[in-house]
């Protein structure tokens, strides 16, 4: 069995043409796959590329693969056919068996044997990979792989103009931008999403997790969750898995009466896939996140007032006191560097410091906000002062998602402080997403949209001297726009 030259050139006829289509990356690599897969007489074809961290290879394109079997799981680049990212062609003869295949069990159970795979190289650096697969256990030919060579130069091209297509973008987005307001926002860096989301919202969220630098993977795993004898009756994929964290994120925005049936799905993956971290976040979950940012139709409602006080100005300074008497006593006989970071912090900072009875110094950092516009997270104000050596206690008015704490952590441990702690003021575990460690808390808050006491909402509401709860009417639950 094999191919003839004229099979190959009306393949990469085809190809080129695809390459060189308006259609979207996504349709564009189907077809590559589907040509590729069928002129090597294989069963199946994958096109992947390799995320921003170059740590796992996404989904491109695919042909002729089930759905379970490409939502297996994040195919890590280095347990998944390593070699091919050094550049090599690598040829597994049975994928049931290879201890270079990330899932065999997938593969025995979705009845794959042979894969070969193919690096795209992009002046000489691999950036993705072509996989062909079969059911049947089989060789394949030098002609064969010459083919697919050629394939993956064009794959290469195909990425490399969906890239600057992308970049094109921001840099327009940007652009408009600017002409309407004076800020000059720096030019984004650019990564290849090949990534077609089901729904505004997914996007939405994506941009936000890239702007805190946060590596996302969009529905990378099905979980089975009900079998019919051999075949699986039910599966579930959720929206988002975050490596570094190990968590999956459902989003449910749209449709509310869905979220009793997807409570319910949840409830049997934890119960089937213990180990599976999973959160999901609700529609108000959801859309009070991006109204914190001034998103979504929560945040383009207009300011109005503070429902009731939740920490009245004598219970915050009560509070305050207790965390700074806390705080002295553990850093007795040491000299500590407080660091806050803009603006929410002020009148925390200012009352902490005033109640601490060791020597302090302090500092401010400022970072950049969301824009939703594909910049990412920047510090725009670093600190006075170098902290390596020092102690170091982080001071927040809030901790919410965690993302601000986890990138600000991040930065900070690079300088090699002698020591490290948090202390927040508020703490809303409720809504967390990264496990950043506190120290010192002073409340744990409700899920509620709180503003005052240097907290805002739009900028406003900084100078009250007590923490509110912002009027049901800010946040009361509307449809997406
Ligand atoms: C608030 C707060 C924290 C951050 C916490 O800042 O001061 O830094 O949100 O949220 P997270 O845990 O979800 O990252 P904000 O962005 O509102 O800016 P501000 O301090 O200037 O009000």
């Amino acid at each position: 069995m094999g191919s003839s030259r004229g099979t190959y050139y009306s393949a990469l006829k085809q190809i080129n043409r695809f390459a060189n289509s308006p259609l979207s990356l996504r349709r564009v690599c189907n077809s590559v796959a589907k040509s590729a897969a069928t002129a090597v007489q294989a069963n199946g074809c994958r096109i992947l590329c390799l995320n921003p961290r170059k740590e796992y290879l996404i989904t491109s394109g695919a042909y002729g693969l089930s759905d379970l079997y490409l939502k297996k799981g994040p195919l890590d680049v280095h347990r998944s056919l390593p070699d091919i990212l050094d550049g090599k062609v690598v040829f597994i003869a049975d994928a049931t068996k290879d201890r270079r295949v990330q899932y065999p069990q997938i593969a025995r159970e979705q009845g794959i044997s042979s894969i070969l795979g193919i690096p795209i190289l992009d002046r000489g650096d691999a950036i993705g990979e072509i996989r062909i697969y079969t059911r049947e256990p089989r060789q394949f030919s030098e002609a064969d792989k010459s083919f697919l060579l050629s394939v993956a130069d064009i794959c290469a091209v195909i990425f490399e103009g969906a890239e600057l297509h992308q970049l094109l973008e921001q840099d327009y987005k940007v652009s408009d931008k600017r002409r309407k307001s004076s800020r000059v926002s720096p030019l984004p860096t650019t990564t290849l999403r090949p990534t077609t989301f089901a729904h505004p919202s997914e996007e939405d969220f994506a941009k936000l997790l890239d702007f805190y630098c946060i590596e996302w993977l969009y529905e990378p795993r099905s979980f089975p969750l009900r079998w019919d004898g051999d075949k699986i009756a039910e599966m579930f994929t959720p929206d988002f898995y975050l490596p570094e964290l190990d968590l999956y994120v459902e989003l449910t925005t749209l449709k509310q009466n869905l979220l009793t049936e997807k409570n319910r799905k949840l409830r049997r993956l934890r119960e089937l896939y213990p180990e599976v971290n999973i959160r999901l976040l609700n529609k108000n979950d959801f859309l009070k996140l991006l109204a914190k940012y001034g998103y979504g139709p929560l945040g383009e409602a207009k300011v109005e007032g503070v429902d009731r006080v939740l920490y009245s100005h004598a219970k915050i300074q009560r509070r305050v006191r207790t965390l700074a008497r806390h705080i002295s006593r553990d850093y007795a006989g040491q000299q500590l560097v407080l660091i806050g970071i803009l603006k929410g912090v002020v009148c925390f900072m200012a009352d902490l410091m005033q109640n601490l009875s060791i020597p302090v110094t302090m500092d401010f950092m400022a970072i950049s906000y969301y824009g939703g516009d594909g910049q990412v997270v920047k510090i725009t104000r670093d600190l006075d002062s170098s902290i390596t050596g020092q102690h170091v206690l982080m001071v927040e008015d809030i901790v919410d998602t965690g993302m601000t704490l986890n990138y600000i952590l991040n930065h900070l441990s690079a300088h090699n402080p002698a020591s490290l702690r948090v202390c927040t003021l508020l703490d809303k575990r409720a809504r967390r997403l990264i496990n950043v460690p506190l120290n010192y808390i002073g409340f744990d808050v409700p899920d509620e949209f709180v503003v005052g006491y240097g907290l805002d909402y739009k900028g406003q509401y900084r100078n009250l001297p007590f923490v509110g709860i912002l009027h049901p009417e800010l946040i009361k639950d509307r449809k997406p726009g």
